[in-house]
């Protein structure tokens, strides 16, 4: 999500709230792996969103990004050096070596899924490969320190640390965030931060973690579109989200397939 000034209070997730994030966040998990086997060269991106919206619908749950602030489709597709927010288009046609990060949503009787993942199509570049790579460890980083009595930018300082330790930059203009009823609710997960600073940690929390991450500076624009952000030195950039609860028993991946 954009970053803005905002802080409310984080909302606690019941057990048979979190039951049915489960079920949206799976399902979010699900269709993201028919679209990884999908992505092959030739294809185009709004052949990825019409697999993305038919695997959500088909499974009950409602594609949680169309209509979202306007944005027009199911799923963002976004290839290289654009980094988030990619609006899917029939002239978009992947190819060999490309990055593509898909980011997908979805609605299950009013409770959000939200998950990413990047990949790299056929054989690419050293570098786009140690990128992703490095994009995954982060979040996995920042994921095992979602733990009750811990600080919500403990997250967000392992997350930095694994990426500025490899050579690549975090992102700043976008971060993570609670989700629940809504898409984006507080409190932002931002992928940098200070250990021991932000609000405490608790169980029923859940959080949106999405590091995006630069080969080259943090520095991103967006463009006419009004939704595709990319990279301003045009390096390449990856992007991996899952959604996490936050439990007695520390952190669930509720966006993982099992
Ligand atoms: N994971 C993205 C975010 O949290 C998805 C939003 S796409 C939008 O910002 F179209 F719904 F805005
Ligand atoms: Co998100």
């Amino acid at each position: 999500m954009k970053k803005r000034k905002a802080t409310r209070c984080i909302i606690l997730k019941s057990p048979r709230e979190l039951e049915l994030m489960r079920v949206a966040n799976r399902i979010v998990a699900e269709v993201l792996n028919e679209l990884s086997e999908s992505l092959q060269p030739g294809i185009s991106t709004h052949d990825l969103d019409r697999i993305a919206t038919e695997g959500i619908i088909k499974r009950g749950a409602v594609p949680a990004f169309k209509g979202y602030r306007g944005y027009p489709a199911s799923l963002c597709v976004s290839v290289n050096d654009e980094v988030v927010h990619g609006i899917p288009s029939p002239e978009r046609i992947i190819l060999e070596g490309d990055l593509v990060s898909m980011d997908l949503g979805s609605i299950v009787e009013g409770y959000y899924g939200d998950a990413a993942l990047s990949r790299l199509v056929g054989s690419g570049s050293e570098e786009a490969s140690r990128l992703i790579e490095v994009t995954v460890q982060a979040l996995c980083k920042g994921i095992e320190r979602a733990r009750p009595r811990a600080r919500l930018q403990d997250i967000s300082w392992a997350i930095q640390e694994v990426v500025e330790k490899a050579g690549f930059s975090i992102v700043r203009q976008f971060v993570g965030h609670g989700i629940g009823r809504s898409l984006h609710e507080p409190p932002e997960v931002p992928n940098f931060g200070r250990p021991g600073q932000g609000p405490l940690l608790k169980p029923g929390m859940v959080f949106a973690i999405e590091p995006m991450v630069n080969a080259g500076g943090p520095e991103v624009r967006v463009l006419e579109d009004g939704w595709t952000a990319v990279t301003v030195d045009g390096s390449l950039s990856a992007h991996w989200e899952h959604s996490v609860a936050i439990t007695e028993n520390g952190p669930e991946i509720l966006s993982m397939l099992q």
